[in-house]
């Protein structure tokens, strides 16, 4: 396996340049300040086109849909093409399967609320206990509507699940299995066409939560099986909003939680109670605009999807070799206990890193490294269940870096400083 992006490049016909790092920083008007960003788990920074496609938004077309003047029909047509791009960036199908919101919780939350209109007492829900609470919470809630909830655990030690745990969980009362992409601790990523297949097989719906995934790789509902997903588009490049892809079938079939006059067959509007903000939607075209621009950034002229995947591509390459800086230093390190895969390897992870050092309260770590300018962060990042069921010696969590590709290596080296120094 070659270890660098050059020589990867090159092997896949040394079509593509090496990595365009400074192509990616410029794009990003936040980067070069001063101000390292690691914790982009929590949110990115947004990318150049993405102010721009708002600016053009609010200058030009921000006036209510729906109208039959000319600024109404533009307007709409806009946040039509900002729902297009969404379609693109999941590989949905069509962009009547994209719900459009403000936070992936909301649209979980939502979702939920569609689909138990269709379900009956006694039905049954399997969620985990490594997931955000976003694909968590909104099932639980469900009890009230005399859905029963299941729990599929990590087993102790392990950061990757279990399906044969899944299996025994899934009953002929099985609606729903609720399940994250890549854990935002563990940063591993999850088998989801395996669980897609075992759940299906159970006659069962599977709901991904792709927020700690999309940022890192082209998410392709299709090829993933998965029935739901959601991402959230602050964290991939662009603005605080969200998208939530439902198989158009499933969504028709869903309840409508819009008003109650709402026609049942209004795809996806029936999900989308109220307006989602038109700007931030037109905006999602920017993060297109941005993947179209990295590809071209390294020799590959494309456009849409093609563009999306190759970018990824480009991404993959490049976070792997953060990941393996990083992890490397930290594998070196006894009093390191690093929670998730070891190895940096991009079919296993995603950048996001986790640990915990012997007898150091996370807390203080992070605190320490804040005023060299260099952000990552402690606690469960609302994986509360999964970090409480860890059981770590200290009160308050792990300390996670999360790298994205316009991370460098000269800032993962000045972390790995850093934390020599504090030992
Ligand atoms: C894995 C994961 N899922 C879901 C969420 C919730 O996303 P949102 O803030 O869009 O509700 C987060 C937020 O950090 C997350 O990391």
């Amino acid at each position: 396996m070659p270890d660098t992006v050059a020589e990867r490049i090159k092997m896949r016909g040394g079509l593509v340049a090496e990595w365009n790092e400074a192509f990616v920083t410029r794009s990003f008007p936040a980067l070069g300040r001063g101000q390292v960003f690691l914790d982009n788990a929590g949110g990115s920074q947004v990318a150049q086109q993405v102010g721009d496609r708002i600016t053009q938004y609010l200058f030009s077309a921000n006036v209510q849909l729906g109208a039959s003047y000319a600024a109404s029909v533009k307007a709409a047509d806009m946040v039509h093409q900002g729902r297009n791009a969404l379609a693109t960036l999941l590989n949905a199908e069509r962009a009547e399967e994209v719900v459009m919101g403000a936070t992936t919780t909301q649209l979980f939350d939502q979702l939920a609320r569609a689909l138990v209109q269709t379900w009956a007492p006694g039905d049954e829900v399997i969620v985990t206990n490594f997931d955000h609470e976003a694909n968590i919470g909104p099932w639980k809630k469900l009890a009230k509507d005399g859905i029963v909830l299941r729990e599929w655990s990590m087993r102790p030690g392990a950061h990757l699940p279990d399906l044969e745990d899944l299996a025994a969980l899934l009953t002929d009362r099985t609606r729903l299995v609720a399940v994250t992409h890549a854990s935002n601790i563990y940063g591993t990523i999850n088998p989801i066409r395996a669980i897609a297949d075992l759940v299906h097989e159970a006659g069962a719906l599977l709901c991904v939560d792709g927020v700690a995934f999309a940022p890192h790789r082209a998410v392709d509902v299709q090829t993933l099986g998965a029935d739901f997903y959601a991402f959230s588009v602050y964290k991939v490049y662009g603005t605080h909003f969200s998208a939530l892809y439902g198989r158009y079938d499933l969504l028709l079939a869903s309840g409508n939680i819009n008003h109650s006059f709402f026609p049942n067959d209004k795809v996806p509007q029936k999900l989308e109670p109220g307006n989602a903000n038109y700007e931030l939607a037109y905006s999602c075209v920017g993060v297109i605009d941005y993947l179209e621009a990295l590809a071209q950034a390294h020799g590959i002229n494309s456009e849409g999807r093609a563009a999306v995947e190759a970018a990824f591509g480009l991404v993959a390459d490049h976070e792997e070799t953060l990941s393996r800086q990083l992890l490397s230093y930290l594998k070196g390190r006894p009093d390191v206990k690093i929670i998730g895969a070891t190895e940096a390897d991009q079919a296993l992870r995603v950048p996001t890193v986790s640990f915990v050092i012997d007898g150091s309260s996370s807390r203080e770590v992070v605190e320490q490294v804040d005023p060299i300018g260099i952000g990552i962060r402690y606690g469960d990042f609302y994986s509360r269940k999964l970090v409480d069921d860890l059981e770590l010696p200290n009160g308050d969590g792990v300390i996670r870096v999360s790298a994205v590709h316009y991370n460098t290596i000269q800032e993962i080296d000045r972390l790995i400083d850093v934390l020599e120094n504090l030992r």
